[in-house]
């Protein structure tokens, strides 16, 4: 049962394409390496034993996209593939609506077109890469799927038009599979140490930037904001194990290919952690100081954000398994065993 990854080198797609194949799936993976380092692939093939299918192109080559699904026959599709920067995504809008929206707009046509002439093995089937963006600045916490949407960034706003998009496409056409998934703040790393989160550039998100400081690669830390109304002043969030999440993937498909109906569900761990008690945790689990800073509040952030997480449980019988120190010791030991990343 081959499932197209579209993305499938990146962060998440790695790490889930390692979960499809120890649940006996045939990951293939679709990338054009624009955020990504063809590393990862090498290191796959050490974690499973087994050489990968890569698919080396890009995803808003519809015609291409086609002639990838028509040649593996997927009975799935994940679509990882997009750009995820917020602060870029607010330069630089277009190249998120037209890589993002473009991206999933050119998929969709590319399975609405082999499923029109009976060359797909299974009905339309899509698990897709959405987030808690979505739900902008929460009324409240804990969030259930229910809340309502917004957003007030570009990346936001192409994941709220995709869902939108998804939605519609099921509308006019039913037989359509689709799992909608919001993650929360995924983290960690596989603890084989061997593949992890590498960004290009200055990491935007806590977790890696937190490592870059702890093995040495940057000074400190900067805290965005320490009085808003959570615990010690500093914001919560719902850091998710990334290999809990490619779990949550599995799950996805295997309740889209069984009981066929769609779903949209959150992935988090339905616990919230301060930016304080994950310095804190990472300090434990590396040994290392990370010495920090209190700086202004970072525009757009919320003070608290975390997941009601039982619809995932009823729908897919999922629920995150790590804690925040395993989530550290992994992050640790992919980050000082790999200090550049991919790229040695
Ligand atoms: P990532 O950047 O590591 O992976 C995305 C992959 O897509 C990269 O390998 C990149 O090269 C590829 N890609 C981008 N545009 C492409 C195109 N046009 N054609 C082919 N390949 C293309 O990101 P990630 O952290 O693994 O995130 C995966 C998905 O999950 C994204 O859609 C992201 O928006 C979403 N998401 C991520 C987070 C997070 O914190 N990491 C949170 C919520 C949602
Ligand atoms: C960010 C994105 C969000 C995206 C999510 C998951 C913004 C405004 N939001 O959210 O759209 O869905 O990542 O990828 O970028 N922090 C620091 N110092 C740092 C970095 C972060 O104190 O150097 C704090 C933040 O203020 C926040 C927490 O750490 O309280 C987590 O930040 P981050 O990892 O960037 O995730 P989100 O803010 O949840």
């Amino acid at each position: 049962m081959k499932i197209l990854l579209t993305g499938g080198a990146g962060y998440i797609g790695s790490h889930t394409f390692v979960a499809l194949r120890d649940a006996g799936f045939e990951p293939v993976v679709l990338d054009n390496f624009s955020n990504s380092h063809p590393a990862v692939l090498e290191r796959l093939e050490r974690i499973t034993g087994l050489p990968v299918m890569l698919e080396r192109g890009d995803v808003l080559d519809t015609p291409w996209v086609e002639a990838v699904l028509r040649r593996h026959q997927p009975v799935g599709v994940v679509h990882f593939a997009g750009d995820k920067a917020v602060g870029e995504s607010v330069a630089q809008p277009l190249k998120y609506f037209h890589n993002n929206i473009g991206g999933a707009v050119s998929l969709m046509r590319a399975m609405t077109a082999v499923h029109a002439d009976g060359s797909a093995p299974a009905a339309p089937t899509l698990v897709f890469s959405s987030s808690a963006t979505v739900y902008g600045d929460p009324a409240s916490v804990p969030i259930t799927e229910d809340f309502p949407r917004s957003h007030t960034n570009p990346y936001g706003h192409s994941k709220l038009v995709i869902e939108d998009m998804l939605t519609a496409v099921r509308t006019a056409d039913p037989v359509w599979r689709v799992g909608t998934l919001r993650y929360f703040n995924p983290v960690g790393a596989h603890p084989s140490g061997l593949i992890g989160e590498d960004p290009a550039d200055i990491p935007n998100n806590l977790m890696p930037f937190v490592a870059q400081v702890a093995v040495g690669q940057r000074p400190y830390l900067n805290v965005y904001g320490n009085d808003y109304a959570t615990l010690d002043g500093t914001g919560v969030r719902d850091y998710i194990h990334v290999v809990d999440l490619a779990a949550g993937h599995v799950a996805a498909l295997q309740a889209l290919l069984g009981r066929g109906e769609s779903f949209t569900v959150n992935l988090g761990t339905g616990r919230g952690n301060s930016v304080l008690e994950v310095v804190k945790a990472f300090e434990t689990a590396s040994g290392r100081p990370v010495p920090y800073q209190f700086a202004p509040r970072r525009a757009g952030d919320v003070a608290q954000c975390y997941a009601n997480a039982t619809l995932a449980k009823k729908l897919l019988d999922w629920e995150a398994q790590h804690t925040l120190d395993q989530m550290c010791a992994d992050s640790w030991r992919w980050q000082s065993a790999n200090p550049n990343g991919y790229r040695g």
